[in-house]
């Protein structure tokens, strides 16, 4: 407990009020008045707590840390935050994807993984989750997916059909679904996850050379799950169980640490890969690109107040920093324009000059100004236009010629174009025969063993069994089994 305080409160404007227990009333049993300035002010200050949440991702949580470079990968990369002897302030949020505000951390779901680094090149953000792929390689079926996971606009109910049926006709979610499916689909805890930056990125280096990066936390506490029984009482009994952990952990001094490993791809073989090297359904074998260690994210400070620091902060993929770019991946480029048009609507126009979102390490300078809730602007005598002759800030060619690629061809509507080694069961097959142990895969069995019960829809349940059986054909036999024994156990207790 605090000492008593003799700081007087006041309203919104400093002035001392009165009383935080009455209200201002015609005799004590009479009418209250509109002129009670502070009773106003405190209803009206308390209708407007609430800001949009994000329309993905909305339940979450975060801290703050330094991101400290261990090694040298100047000959890939000229951005300052990872040269040789940088450290720099970090935020990490990390999320559930499908859920709303409230919603338990413990459902099944991929987990966001968002990093921003206050560099002083500007701020740098990888906005990842905790799979290495997604459901989709076009942005145009971003919303479509989303509706898909989220409610039924009658019942407002989540709804199996709904989900099973987007993802059996869309052949290329079957990777992250075998990801979200299995174990990484109920990390432990936020602490004990890795974080991936997914997609392929650019780097260049001071020479002006160019490379394709894919980004890889790994967590020194482990890539650990829960078992989907504990995940279930967790979400009844501990809706933030999550949020709490990484508290309680930072609280107690036990400060989580996350190695960033990058795969370095010459820019050259993106053209012949036996692959699409930007289609993010797929990953990059370690045997082709190994982990190349760069740095190590340490998690050391909680926030101070959830809402400014965390509920307000806005990540986004569009802010890079030279030596760093995006690359021709269809998601990548639609994600540039979606976050920051989502945090104009969702914190408001100026949400880059709330604290958590402007640069700690560099200052701003531009000609943009005004618009609602501007506090920062240029010195009276910085003219407001380009290009001025009284000194105003000057665009640099350098940083225009930054990042980039060949393009050209006639304007389509079309898949990428398909490559000899392109298929959307191939990763999930090899990822479910070769890279899950026995008993994870009796886990994604099970687990799916429940899913195909809770679809009611028999179309939809015989491609439910197909997508699988096209992943394995062994674990489409599993599936077609486990549910023919279950229905003839049912129709067995009905009878
Ligand atoms: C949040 C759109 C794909 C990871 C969001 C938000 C939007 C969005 C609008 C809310 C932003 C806000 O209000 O601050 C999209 C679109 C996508 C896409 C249009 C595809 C074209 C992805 C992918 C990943 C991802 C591929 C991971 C690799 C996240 C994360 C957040 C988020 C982690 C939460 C950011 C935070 O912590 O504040 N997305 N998204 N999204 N998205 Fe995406």
């Amino acid at each position: 407990m605090s000492e008593p305080t003799t700081t007087p409160t006041t309203t919104q404007t400093g002035t001392a009020v009165a009383s935080d227990a009455h209200s201002l009333t015609i005799g004590a049993d009479g009418a209250t008045v509109l002129h009670d300035r502070y009773l106003v002010e405190k209803l009206a200050q308390f209708n407007r707590e609430r800001i949009p949440e994000r329309i993905v991702h909305a339940k979450g949580g975060g801290a703050f840390g330094r991101f400290e470079v261990t090694a040298d990968v100047s000959a890939y990369t000229r951005a300052a935050v990872f040269q040789p002897g940088s450290s720099v302030e970090t935020l990490l949020r990390f999320s559930s994807v499908a859920g709303e505000q409230g919603s338990p951390d413990t459902w099944r779901d991929v987990r966001g993984f968002s990093v921003k680094f206050y560099t002083t090149e500007g701020n740098y953000d990888i906005v990842g989750n905790n799979t290495p792929v997604f459901f989709i390689r076009d942005a145009i079926k971003f919303p479509d997916f989303i509706h898909s996971q989220k409610r039924l606009p009658g019942s407002g109910l989540r709804d199996a059909d709904m989900q099973w049926d987007f993802w059996t006709l869309s052949p290329e979610s079957a990777h992250q679904v075998t990801y979200l499916m299995g174990d990484r689909g109920l990390p432990k805890s936020w602490r004990e996850m890795h974080g991936f930056g997914s997609h392929t990125y650019q780097w260049i280096n001071a020479e002006g050379e160019k490379f394709w990066v894919k980004y890889h936390f790994r967590s020194q506490q482990g890539d650990l799950h829960l078992d989907a029984e504990s995940a279930e009482a967790i979400a009844g009994a501990d809706a933030d169980y999550y949020r709490r952990d990484l508290h309680e952990a930072i609280e107690a001094g036990n400060h989580p640490k996350w190695d960033l490993h990058v795969q370095v791809m010459p820019y050259d073989d993106a053209k012949t890969y036996r692959f699409n090297p930007f289609d993010l359904t797929k990953v990059w074998p370690h045997a082709d690109y190994p982990l190349i260690p760069v740095g190590t994210l340490t998690l050391d400070r909680n926030p101070q107040n959830f809402f400014a620091e965390i509920e307000q902060a806005a990540f986004s993929p569009a802010n890079t920093v030279p030596g760093i770019a995006i690359s021709p991946d269809k998601m990548l480029m639609a994600r540039v324009f979606s976050y920051p048009d989502a945090q104009r609507y969702r914190v408001g126009t100026n949400y880059n000059q709330i604290p958590v979102n402007a640069p700690h390490a560099a200052s701003v300078a531009n000609y943009s100004q005004d618009g609602a809730q501007r506090h920062a602007f240029n010195a009276p005598t910085t003219p407001v236009y380009a290009p001025n002759s009284f000194g105003g800030p000057v665009a640099s060619a350098e940083a225009a010629a930054e990042g980039g690629w060949e393009s050209d061809g006639e304007l389509v509507r079309a898949a990428y174009t398909l490559r000899s080694d392109d298929s959307d069961f191939g990763q999930p097959g090899t990822l479910y025969r070769e890279v899950y142990s026995p008993e994870a895969k009796l886990r994604l069995q099970a687990t799916l063993a429940g899913q195909a019960a809770s679809i009611t829809i028999d179309e939809i349940r015989e491609r439910f069994f197909q997508y699988w059986t096209n992943v394995d054909a062994d674990l489409g036999a599993v599936l077609r089994a486990a549910h023919a024994t279950a229905v003839a156990a049912a129709d067995g207790a009905a009878a």
